[in-house]
């Protein structure tokens, strides 16, 4: 499905059962797999890979050079960089065009989840359905399950597979909501996060 309003370019590849809402701009090259929801206003651009069972909220950007494996959500206005130190000209004034500069690659692992308004600077790897705390500023990589939040983004705990925050017990790290339980290594001193 792909609203009227919305701009798929030729040469973006959608995979089936992929809904695509309104006002949404995917750029030629784009890669998108099967049965995600791109929601209004998002935009995907040309060189960005984005798995199946996908689902960006409205506003996201997702930029070239941004993998983003299945199962990934991502919520409403969250950005994915691809530059760490970006400019539009040459110390000589010459315009720098797409080109000339390779992305640094962005990865986010199978099931994590990335809150409302976040925003991922580039290079950074994000592990397996791990949560990024609404508005939070991901810097550095974060772990398998990690729960990151704040401005640089700090590791506070670990996330379930079903998204709750999961508890340390004497046996483990356990979700208070589902029962699962997890063999994950402490956390480390808060002035080394
Ligand atoms: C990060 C998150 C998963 C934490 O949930 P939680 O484990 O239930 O956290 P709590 O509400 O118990 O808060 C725990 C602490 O983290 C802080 N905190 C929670 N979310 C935060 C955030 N996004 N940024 C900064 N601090 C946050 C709380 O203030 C609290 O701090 P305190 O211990 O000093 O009082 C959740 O708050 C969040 O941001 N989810 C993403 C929501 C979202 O963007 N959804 C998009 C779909 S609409």
């Amino acid at each position: 499905m792909i609203h009227p309003t919305a701009e798929v370019e030729r040469g973006a590849k959608i995979g089936p059962n992929t809904r695509v809402w309104n006002h949404a701009h995917v750029r030629a090259g784009a890669v998108i797999g099967d049965d995600c929801s791109i929601g209004y206003g998002v935009f995907v651009d040309g060189g960005a890979v984005i798995g199946s069972n996908v689902k960006l909220q409205n506003r996201v950007s997702v930029f070239r050079g941004v993998t983003l494996e299945d199962g990934v959500f991502v919520g409403p206005h969250a950005t994915f960089t691809n530059d760490r130190y970006p400019r539009a000209i040459t110390p000589e004034g010459r315009v720098i065009s797409e080109e000339d500069w390779t992305p640094q690659p962005t990865l986010v692992k199978l099931g994590a989840s990335i809150g409302a308004g976040a925003v991922v600077l580039a290079g950074v790897t994000i592990g397996r359905w791990a949560m990024v705390g609404a508005n939070s500023l991901v810097t550095q990589d974060v772990p398998d399950q990690g729960l990151v939040v704040g401005s640089p983004a700090r590791l506070v705990g670990y996330a379930c597979a079903c998204g709750q925050a999961l508890e340390e017990t004497a046996s483990g790290w356990c979700c208070p909501g589902c029962g699962r339980g997890y063999d994950l290594p402490p956390l480390p001193a808060e002035d080394e996060r």
